[in-house]
């Protein structure tokens, strides 16, 4: 496999407990009367509760260590899984962790800014910055910049894991290999798969996945479900992650743009605000499966995987990627308390 060669030279720590399972959803396939729907289960990859920042940041913790640095910086909405699981990594590597959350969604409930992944952050020691906007990137990434100043002052050594795209995309590597890890899955339990649907928020999983396949001449397509932004904003986006991946990793970008597949349907209202489709497809996974869905990431991704399986290929066999977020569950624990009555 050339491309797991590619990925030798990037050092990584491991963090994440690999490989995460793949099953069956029999009864929502069936309840959906549909070809087989299966699911990754990257919320099962340890590390503070798990999600699929773990393969992301064993990247970034190897581009730490190799710099010697004694500090993480990274930023995030109030609810991050991100920042969450860079805290637990930080204090499993012994070093400091300073975390920013921006205000992406406004009006929100008590806790939504004290419980779920703020708690967790708390509990496992990370220093707290709050970033008065949502929507600025460059500005969110700026800031850190500043604290990473400040702290480097006084005599630390930080690393700061960026945001905004235009950085070497160490976290796509990852996912590079869990696509790899996928085909050697499905090929062992004897699983045809058609098409993968994921969460694409900054797009990290997403890009790497989507390279990986074409890398490795898989015919899987990908389709990314639109968290953050709507598809034309997003498509450009994984189109920019692949040929910065291509870049870093020395390789011919294998991505064309036709490959590049975002349904955007069940984003609205916005970034962290929970519609009926989605309340939907928290429903139906814990009443049919067990399976737990978050309102931010998780939740909306599955509202557009039932609306591919219901309006679109019924005979294509499915593969959702749990991207994890389950502490968010907390933070919007009224919300959902709400919808229950
Ligand atoms: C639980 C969860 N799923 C999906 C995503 C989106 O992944 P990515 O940022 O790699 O697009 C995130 C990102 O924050 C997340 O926390």
């Amino acid at each position: 496999m050339t491309i797991l060669k590619n990925l030798e030279p990037f050092p990584y720590v491991p963090l994440a407990h690999l490989p995460t399972p793949i099953e069956p959803l029999a009864n929502l396939s069936r309840h959906l009367g549909r070809a087989p729907i299966y699911v990754k289960r990257d919320d099962c990859t340890g590390l503070a509760m798990g999600g699929n920042k773990a393969r992301q940041l064993e990247y970034y913790f190897g581009q730490a260590k190799q710099q010697n640095a004694d500090t993480i910086l990274i930023t995030g909405a109030v609810q991050s899984n991100f920042v969450r699981m860079a805290a637990a990594a930080a204090a499993k590597c012994s070093m400091h962790c300073h975390i920013q959350l921006e205000e992406r969604v406004g009006d929100t409930a008590s806790e939504y800014r004290e419980s779920g992944n703020v708690l967790l952050d708390r509990l496992l020691g990370a220093v707290i910055h709050r970033f008065p906007h949502g929507e600025d990137e460059t500005g969110a990434d700026a800031n850190l910049q500043k604290i990473a100043g400040q702290l480097k002052r006084a005599g630390a050594r930080p690393y700061v894991i960026p945001l905004a795209p235009g950085h070497p995309p160490y976290g796509t590597l990852g996912y590079i290999r869990a696509a790899h890890e996928i085909l050697t899955q499905i090929d062992m339990l004897g699983y045809s798969v058609d098409r993968l649907v994921v969460a694409s928020g900054s797009g990290t999983t997403h890009a790497g996945l989507l390279f990986g396949l074409a890398a490795l001449e898989s015919p899987i397509r990908v389709t990314g479900i639109c968290v953050r932004r709507n598809r034309h904003q997003q498509t450009e986006r994984i189109m920019s992650r692949c040929r910065e991946i291509a870049e870093l990793i020395g390789v011919n970008n294998p991505v064309h743009p036709e490959q590049v597949q975002l349904l955007d349907g069940t984003l609205a209202p916005g970034y962290g605000q929970v519609n009926e489709a989605t309340l939907e497809a928290i429903d139906l996974c814990a009443r049919y499966e067990g399976l737990l869905l978050d309102p931010v990431y998780t939740g909306k991704a599955m509202a557009g995987c039932i609306k591919i399986a219901r309006d679109h290929d019924r005979h294509d066999a499915l593969l959702f990627i749990h991207t994890g977020g389950t502490p968010g569950i907390f933070g919007y624990s009224k919300l959902l308390t709400d919808h229950l009555l």
